[in-house]
């Protein structure tokens, strides 16, 4: 049995997981900052940072006493590298390169993105994909359309060229006044809207396999809110933490007409570029993956066998690092204990 110990701290969740022979999850720690950064409607960096050193040694801690291994048993460890928060990013990467040193255990920087992608790996029951498979990663910081044609290989068709899926749920989650993050709270309130009431535009929608979120969330702006007055420099500083819902506008119909024209866009760029390179199947990943109505129509609208992870895989966690670790490790990859923070790193 390998173990590998799993560290994630690139964006707002400290998290340590050991999970054995790359599937199954011995523990799985996440100590989430959704409350220190609620009060902000967005993830803070600084205050992310600060709040990773505090978390992190008793988050390893617990993910080593509750996989009931001690620390010489971990075969290797694995640490999020890059891309994400350089303040938070270092705070993992210095913690795995601390403990590699006192241990003498094996190190692997994994790329987030790939680690999203290995949370399918730990899905129960898990079977091996014929490759090529299409990959959808979407979360808070990414929109990626990838090919992957085996392990620890990829081919990026499209991704975003301004907002990521998540963050369009999440910006448009503050004007509408719901708590962060909004993708959940869009949701929750979008079951109770109608999503013909309003028409959003859906980008980019017969070219190319990349997608744009940031007129669509400008285009909900400007049905929702009253016009600011004031001077335009004041206009522009706080524009959309000082926009006023408009008094007759329905929050759920908002969500529920915003939620249809991200997930169809999704949806038909992703089955499109499925059929196109002849993938598999689909594979989903990240935060916004977690979304019910994303999944439904991913199913409906292709014939391929569609998978994504649990709910509680979906968003940032150390297991996923773990898994993706396995299979570097297994392949015989090392990371040097010099290796630096990828803060842009595509995969
Ligand atoms: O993967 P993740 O934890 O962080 C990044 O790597 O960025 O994803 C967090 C993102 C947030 O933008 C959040 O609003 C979104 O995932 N999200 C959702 C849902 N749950 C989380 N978006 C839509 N529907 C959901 N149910
Ligand atoms: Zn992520």
């Amino acid at each position: 049995m390998t173990y590998i110990l799993g560290i994630e701290s690139s964006c707002d969740e400290t998290a340590a997981a050991v999970v054995i022979d790359g599937k199954t999850i011995a523990s799985n720690i996440v100590a989430s900052q959704i409350d220190l950064h609620a009060k902000h409607g967005g993830v803070f960096p600084e205050l992310a940072s600060r709040a990773h050193v505090e978390a992190i040694d008793s988050v390893v801690d617990q993910a080593v006493n509750d996989a009931g291994i001690a620390y010489e048993q971990i075969d290797a460890i694995a640490v999020t590298q890059g891309p994400g928060l350089v303040g938070s990013l270092l705070v993992g990467i210095n913690y795995a390169k601390g403990l590699a040193l006192m241990s003498g255990k094996p190190l692997l920087g994994i790329n987030h993105l790939e680690g999203h992608i290995y949370s399918l790996w730990l899905t129960q029951p898990f079977a091996e994909p014929e490759f090529p498979v299409l990959v959808l990663i979407v979360s808070g910081g990414h929109s990626e359309l990838l090919l992957m044609t085996g392990h620890g290989q990829y081919q990026r068709l499209g991704g975003t060229i301004d907002d990521a899926a998540g963050e369009a749920f999440d910006k448009v989650g503050r004007l509408l006044n719901l708590p962060f993050p909004g993708g959940p709270n869009i949701e929750r309130v979008a079951k109770m809207g109608n999503a013909h009431a309003y028409d959003f535009p859906r980008a980019l929608r017969d070219s190319s396999y990349d997608f744009s979120f940031s007129g669509l969330k400008t285009a909900v702006r400007r049905e929702v809110t009253v016009p600011p007055s004031g001077s335009r420099s004041r206009r522009r500083r706080g524009a959309e933490k000082r926009a006023q819902l408009r008094s007759d506008v329905s929050v759920n119909d908002v969500a529920a007409s915003f939620q249809v024209a991200v997930t169809d866009i999704l949806v038909e760029k992703a089955a499109r570029a499925a059929k196109a390179y002849g993938a598999t199947e689909i594979f989903m990943a990240g935060g916004v993956s977690a979304n019910q109505l994303l999944r439904e129509k991913m199913r409906k609208e292709t014939d391929l066998p569609v998978r994504y992870p649990p709910l509680n895989l979906c968003t940032d966690n150390g297991a996923m690092i773990a898994a993706a670790g396995y299979f570097r490790y297994e392949a015989g990859l090392r990371s040097d204990l010099s290796f630096d923070v990828l803060p842009t790193w595509p995969l």
